[in-house]
């Protein structure tokens, strides 16, 4: 199964993908998370794309797609993929779709995700990432067993730099400009599978999975 999941910052992209992984046994691509590791190694592609990133700018087309076209090509994505956090623009989209024609594949359903900035917001201001293992916690809604420190390596929690309130809503911003007009562009190609992202995260899990079956 060849999937998109799309919807704002912060509406739970990321953790909803970790539950498909296991469900399907399809890899996750996020290339937010692509890029933070380009930034953490410190690649001469992560230092240009940081400066977007702290800005809660988009970075550009030509560098994301080409990341994205290499890790479609790697063998675990041969029996399906999760794509988390791309496509962000009508030309990203547009790109996906000729690397995955050209590799004689397509989407099979794109899973649009929404909830209000109010929740939103909630959710960035609170979140914490491990710097050991990347595990994504809630101060309030999903906090670790021992503050500061992860469940699952011990390693310490962080705040990612562009989960400041200034810079969740630029990325609110950006997300209606460029990324929301993919909600009609995947509407007209018949892909679209409206779920909401208000809930709790395996009620939500449960929903995508109903949306998937009944595509
Ligand atoms: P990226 O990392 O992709 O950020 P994002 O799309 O803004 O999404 P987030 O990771 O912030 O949120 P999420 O939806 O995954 O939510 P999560 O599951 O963590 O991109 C970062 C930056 O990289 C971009 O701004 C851009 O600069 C660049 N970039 C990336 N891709 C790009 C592209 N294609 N083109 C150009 N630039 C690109 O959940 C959030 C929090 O809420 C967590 O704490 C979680 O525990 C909690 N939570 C989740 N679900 C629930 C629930 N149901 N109830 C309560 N709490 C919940």
């Amino acid at each position: 199964m060849n999937l998109i999941l799309l919807g704002p910052p912060g509406v739970g992209k990321g953790t909803q993908a970790k539950l498909l992984i296991d469900r399907f046994g399809i890899p996750q691509i996020s290339t937010g998370d692509m890029l933070r590791a380009a930034v953490k190694g410190l690649t001469p592609m992560g230092m240009k794309a940081k400066e977007f990133m702290d800005a809660g700018a988009l970075v550009p087309d030509s560098v994301v797609i080409g990341i994205v076209q290499e890790r479609l090509g790697q063998d675990d994505c041969a029996r399906g993929f999760i794509l988390d956090g791309f496509p962000r623009t009508v030309a990203q989209a547009d790109a996906l779709s000729e690397v995955l024609s050209g590799l004689s594949r397509s989407i099979d359903a794109v899973v649009s995700l929404s909830v209000d900035k109010d929740e939103v917001l909630k959710r960035l201001t609170g979140r914490r990432a491990c710097h050991g293992c990347g595990a994504v916690y809630h101060l309030e809604f999903a906090p670790p067993k021992a503050s500061g420190r992860c469940d699952a390596c011990g390693g310490e929690l962080y705040q990612r730099d562009d989960d400041k309130e200034a810079t969740i809503l630029r990325r609110l911003e950006v997300y209606d400009e460029q990324t929301a007009p993919l909600i009609s562009y995947y509407e007209a190609a018949g892909l679209l599978r409206a779920v909401p992202g208000a809930g709790s995260v395996e009620g939500i899990h449960e929903a995508i999975v109903a949306a998937l079956k009944a595509s």
